[in-house]
């Protein structure tokens, strides 16, 4: 990043989306976005204004075409968030098998609120179901599932993480 109004995508990445815009016909640039947005946002942890533009610029496309995509997929991240992500499912299979209160004790023990963050843990406000039902309650950290959950389980996802270097 060289400045606050200018994000040059690191050439790493120009690279890996010129090859997936191969994959579209000639000229169709649009399909390209969410697969940019998601490089992006690996290498930044979230998706600032300036990425949307430097996207929009890459792609040839409108500035608003990206910001729609980034603001609709809840997979990405407008905003600053801690290093590590955890999604709660709290959809059916899993609201039947406790992901309430596995919601609650995560809520308290990492003094946060869902949808916040602090410096280490962003607590994500997950509403679709993560597809590990049989797995219920669950949830993911860094996209890595953990399933059966108890409080005894997540005190030890939440002490290996705290170990982590
Ligand atoms: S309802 Fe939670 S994984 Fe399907």
């Amino acid at each position: 990043m060289n400045d606050n109004n200018f994000y040059n995508i690191p050439s790493e990445i120009c690279v890996k989306i010129n090859k997936w815009l191969l994959k579209f016909p000639h000229g169709e640039k649009k399909p390209a976005i969410i697969f940019a947005l998601h490089q992006i946002q690996k290498e930044n942890k979230y998706i600032k204004t300036i990425h949307i533009d430097s996207v929009a610029r890459l792609l040839d496309v409108k500035k608003i075409d990206v910001y729609e995509v980034a603001a609709f997929y809840s997979m990405f991240e407008l905003e600053k968030i801690g290093k590590h992500t955890i999604s709660v499912c709290t959809n059916v299979s899993c609201m039947l098998n406790g992901s309430d209160e596995i919601l609650s004790y995560l809520e308290k023990k990492l003094n946060i609120k869902v949808g916040k963050s602090s410096d280490k843990f962003f607590l994500k406000d997950e509403r679709e179901c993560l597809a590990a039902c049989a797995g219920a309650p669950m949830m993911q950290v860094n996209h890595k599932y953990y399933e059966n959950l108890t409080k005894d389980k997540i005190d030890k996802i939440i002490r290996d993480i705290e170990d982590e270097k």
